[in-house]
């Protein structure tokens, strides 16, 4: 299979390498990143993620794009297709350390990996599952376009969270991008 490499105006998406490790446990160091993202994790516990998206890629063809910032060629963040075991709907997840925060970063990614997903995969829609208390992914969610749909059940260990779903179809996706 040959891994996507996708380009924005600022941005370079592809997927996870081992050299991400460093920046990647960093961003779930900090607590207020990592606080709607499954909490502070211990290095081995991100090593285990990405260790699980180079798998995704393997075993499905799809998982998180690393996001690299062109002017500088920094990890800032992963962004992309996944669909873990029990969960609710197949989800473009996003997370960016704080420092990319507040740029657009994550709305450009987040429509690149989108634009891929819609290409590449057969999936008719996807979803967002984002935690009521995570403002600034709800705001995202509703720049590109997606309405919530109720709430959703997470499996152990996230079923005590409270979480909704927004939901993006595919045709909805593609109107809303023609020029
Ligand atoms: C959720 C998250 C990805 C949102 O990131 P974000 O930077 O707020 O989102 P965007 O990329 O859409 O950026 C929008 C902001 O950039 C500003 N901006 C600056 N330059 C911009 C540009 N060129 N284009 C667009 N927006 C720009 C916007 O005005 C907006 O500012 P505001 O936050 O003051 O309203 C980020 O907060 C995050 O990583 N959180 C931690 C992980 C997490 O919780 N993930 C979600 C789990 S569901």
């Amino acid at each position: 299979m040959t891994l996507p490499m996708l380009e924005t105006p600022r941005l370079r998406l592809r997927p996870p390498v081992p050299a991400d490790l460093e920046p990647w446990a960093a961003m779930m160091a900090d607590e207020e990143t990592a606080r709607f993202i499954g909490s502070v994790q211990t290095r081995f516990m991100v090593w285990r993620s990405l260790m699980a998206m180079a798998g995704s890629w393997a075993l499905n063809g799809y998982g998180f794009f690393s996001v690299i910032e062109k002017a500088t060629g920094r990890w800032i963040g992963r962004v992309g297709p996944w669909h873990p075991e029990g969960w609710p709907a197949p989800e473009i997840a996003w997370g960016l350390v704080r420092p990319a925060w507040g740029q657009g970063y994550a709305a450009e990614a987040a429509t690149a990996a989108i634009d891929w997903t819609f290409a590449a995969l057969a999936w008719p829609s996807i979803a967002h599952v984002i935690h009521r208390e995570n403002a600034r992914s709800q705001a995202l969610a509703r720049r590109l376009g997606a309405e919530r749909h109720g709430a959703a059940t997470l499996p152990p260990p996230f079923d005590g969270a409270e979480a909704d779903l927004w939901v993006q179809d595919r045709a909805r996706w593609r109107a809303r991008r023609r020029p």
